[in-house]
């Protein structure tokens, strides 16, 4: 049967999701991940009714212009940073995220950074399999902060926020966070966690998580003048995006020990990295992955797959706007 509509996606994806979209659409996918100029994008997407596409695929007006086909995107991610919704809105094209499917297991990885960076799990590890461990090792040797009994900081309270400050209370930390509206008292109780602002945020926060999302006013929110205000034992984490924390200033408390260390997922310009964090035992550094543990990515997928499907007038409801 000649399938009427067809979907572009711009990266390999699951088997049995894609078999999933080709019970409706025509799809058609890309073999490898890549980056796209706004003029690759552009020749993508003009023969398409719908696409899925990942955080690395930058939609702006530019991209969409003239384009009267295209009806729905998919966002492979919770965050949407890189769609211009305005843009995307004054062209009727609908677009989707996938929130909720990923709360729990970003929340876990921003503790496995936290452990990781408090107790300077790759450097250790990079230290041992380059064959230095010969014995006699100082018993002051490679001493870590602890978590235990600190204060948790957490700046932006949303979903993936609130499930942090839950796991909080398994090392008995009690959460401080700041978010632009304080939560219900009753969701403060139950993630036994209290709003300061944020200058008491930096001040108070023995170790500090960001998880807000990216946009003009969180640009920059972790500079040099924030990390001044911070403990110097205090472990820095950044699940949320690259662009939150200046990188540069943030390479600089490290060096200088005005911060313990810091475990990041995200980077400004990524993938590319700020030089002086290569360099720095005192950072972990991963690629973008706290959502990536099969059960969920496979999850993500499926949720795209269904959101678009149903934009394009395949499912139960219209597709999803990004919440
Ligand atoms: C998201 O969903 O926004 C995450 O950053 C992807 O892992």
């Amino acid at each position: 049967m000649s399938k009427q509509q067809s979907v572009w996606v711009s990266r390999p994806l699951f088997p049995e999701v894609l078999a999933s979209l080709a019970q409706y659409v025509d799809v058609r996918v890309e073999t490898r991940e890549a980056r796209r100029t706004p003029e690759q994008l552009r020749t993508k997407l003009v023969k398409v009714d719908g696409a899925i596409i990942g955080l690395g695929d930058r939609i702006d007006a530019s991209v969409v212009a003239g384009n009267r086909r295209l009806k729905a995107i998919a966002n492979l991610a919770v965050g949407y940073n890189n769609l211009d919704l305005e843009a995307l809105t004054a062209a009727g094209i609908q677009a989707t995220n996938t929130p909720d499917v990923l709360t729990q297991t970003t929340a876990d990885y921003a503790w496995a950074l936290l452990l990781a960076a408090a107790r300077r799990v790759s450097s250790a590890e990079r230290w041992l399999r380059a064959g230095r461990w010969r014995g006699g090792m100082r018993f002051d040797d490679w001493l870590g902060v602890d978590l235990y009994g600190k204060t948790l900081g957490i700046l932006g309270m949303g979903r993936i926020g609130q499930a942090v400050a839950r796991r909080a209370s398994g090392f008995d930390m009690p959460v401080i966070y700041h978010n632009r509206s304080r939560l219900p008292e009753a969701v403060e109780r139950e993630c036994r966690a209290r709003w300061v602002d944020k200058a008491q945020l930096l001040q108070h926060a023995d170790h500090l998580v960001l998880v807000v999302p990216y946009t003009a006013q969180t640009h920059h929110a972790i500079g040099a003048a924030e990390l001044a205000q911070m403990k110097r034992t205090a472990v820095l984490v950044n699940i949320a995006r690259g662009g939150i924390v200046d990188d540069a200033a943030l390479a600089v408390a490290l060096r200088e020990g005005r911060l313990a260390a810091a475990g990041l997922d995200v980077f400004e310009g990524e993938p590319a990295l700020h030089p002086a964090l290569r360099e720095l035992e005192s950072a972990v550094l991963s690629p973008h992955i706290a959502s990536a543990s099969a059960d969920t990515r496979r999850a993500m997928a499926q949720l795209a797959a269904d959101n678009l499907l149903a934009a394009l007038g395949h499912g139960p409801d219209a597709g999803r706007p990004p919440s």
